[in-house]
């Protein structure tokens, strides 16, 4: 029997029944939606619209409900969406009582809660993934602060830097992951409960109560907004898709880093993959399935604001279509994110490698027009000066280091013997102590203000 039974003359089609149920996918609400209807039926008790005894009954019943779902002791049926389904099963257990439940509620209300209870409790998971990846990010960083490496514009050669000093650039995007997160929750603390279909309820309800129940600040200051809003979703979504851009911008780089032109990196065998045809390959499929899987995130945030853009106030079954949007970015968030980290955390880093990729591409070409500039010759002529030098060495197929003092002064008297400790990439390093830059004592104040602001946001 449906829930709107009383106006109809004739049974839903089939294929409509089909076509409208969500609860094959919706049933993953069934915590969020009892724990909502517990909170709704005890405020109906407290102001007077339903007897304690019936919201003793409710609460009973639903808190069994919770524990045969979970223990598999029912299943799903066939019912609209979960909200149906829990109040049908309720009212099959205690009867009138279960009628009563839905006093004062609807379920355009009902769904706005349960979507912002579940993101709320996932994206609390999501960023304690995203924050024990940034230790582990820390954690290799320290072992990487004098490994030298090739920094790159382009994808050409371009200055000295480290390896540590290249893993604290992730590890600051994903901070900002964080407070995207934390953003996030910051829009979701008013609770909708209370706004009813659209227009409230003539019930003397008591919307602060249960706001506060549920862990909100306030209720929603306005019912058709409270029922309509899908901001905090889109939101989510957002920010779940730039950490799936980060961490496919840097898949790429694990993908580019383990082929045997670059060789800075060896993933473990457990986190590769190898070929049914060709038994020499190691494949780093798990990087470029985070890559890959960036993509259906992107789409889900893309789906959605489409889906918005149209709909009038206040409620429309479209909005039903938020939901497999948002499951599908928070299942593909969280199934990268840790097994991402496990693949960072369980690769072999390979700094001879670096060191040696470091020494083409004359990267310390800018060290040497430093050095003259350090000598009081302006740096664009300086510049000149050196990418005479840069010129020179790649004809005769050699590098900045391997030239001697005569030519180098032969672009400029201002050159010295010390010139060779300045190109020394180590040093190129180590000099580079500007806030933020990969000297080594730098990046260990990068690493222990990272470690603080993980520290800060754990809870
Ligand atoms: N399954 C619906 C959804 O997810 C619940 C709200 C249905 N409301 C309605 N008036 N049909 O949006």
């Amino acid at each position: 029997m449906k829930l709107w039974a009383g106006r109809f003359q004739k049974e839903t089609d089939r294929q409509v029944d089909d076509f409208n149920s969500s609860l094959p996918f919706d049933n993953r609400l069934y915590r969020e939606d009892i724990q909502g209807s517990i909170a709704h039926s005890r405020m109906l008790s407290q102001c007077g619209i339903i007897t304690p005894q019936d919201a003793e009954r409710i609460e009973e019943g639903l808190l069994g409900i919770l524990s045969d779902i979970e223990s598999g002791a029912v299943g799903f049926g066939a019912q609209e969406d979960i909200h149906t389904f829990i109040e049908d099963l309720l009212t099959e257990r205690v009867g009138d009582a279960g009628k009563r439940m839905h006093t004062a509620r609807s379920r355009n209300d009902q769904v706005a809660l349960d979507m912002k209870l579940y993101l709320r409790r996932e994206i609390g998971t999501i960023k304690d993934m995203v924050l024990n990846l940034i230790s582990v990010l820390c954690d290799i960083a320290k072992q990487h602060r004098d490994t030298v490496m090739p920094g790159y514009t382009h994808l050409q050669p371009a200055q000295p830097i480290t390896f540590a000093h290249h893993l604290m650039a992730y590890a600051n995007m994903f901070s900002r992951d964080i407070i995207r997160l934390e953003n996030c929750l910051g829009g979701m603390k008013e609770c909708p409960l209370g706004s009813g279909a659209l227009a409230g309820t003539t019930h003397p309800i008591d919307r602060e109560m249960t706001a506060s129940s549920l862990g909100f600040d306030a209720p929603t200051q306005n019912s058709m907004d409270g029922v309509s809003d899908r901001d905090y979703a889109i939101e989510f979504l957002s920010a779940a898709s730039i950490i799936m851009m980060h961490l496919s911008r840097f898949s790429e780089e694990i993908i580019l880093w383990s082929s045997w032109e670059f060789k800075f990196v060896e993933l473990d065998d457990a986190y590769s993959t190898g070929s049914s045809i060709m038994p020499q390959k190691k494949n780093p499929d798990v990087a470029e399935l985070v890559r890959g899987k960036t993509g259906r995130v992107y789409g889900d945030l893309m789906s959605l604001l489409t889906v918005m853009k149209g709909i009038p106030l206040a409620y429309n079954k479209d909005m039903q279509e938020d939901k497999e949007s948002v499951f599908d970015a928070v299942d593909t968030v969280k199934t990268c994110i840790p097994v991402f980290t496990s693949m960072l955390r369980t690769m072999q880093v390979l700094p001879q490698n670096m060191r040696a990729a470091a020494r083409k591409g004359f990267i310390n070409a800018t060290d040497c027009a430093d050095y003259l500039a350090k000598k009081g010759i302006p740096f664009r002529d300086a510049y000149k000066a050196v990418g005479k030098l840069v010129l020179y060495c790649a004809e005769s197929g050699r590098t900045l280091e391997q030239l001697t003092p005569d030519e180098f002064r032969s672009v400029s008297e201002a050159f010295g013997e010390d010139i060779f400790e300045a190109l020394d990439l180590q040093n190129c390093v180590s000099q580079r102590k500007s806030r933020g830059g990969p000297a080594p004592q730098e990046t260990s104040r990068q690493i222990s203000q990272m470690e603080s602001f993980v520290k800060a946001h754990s809870k």
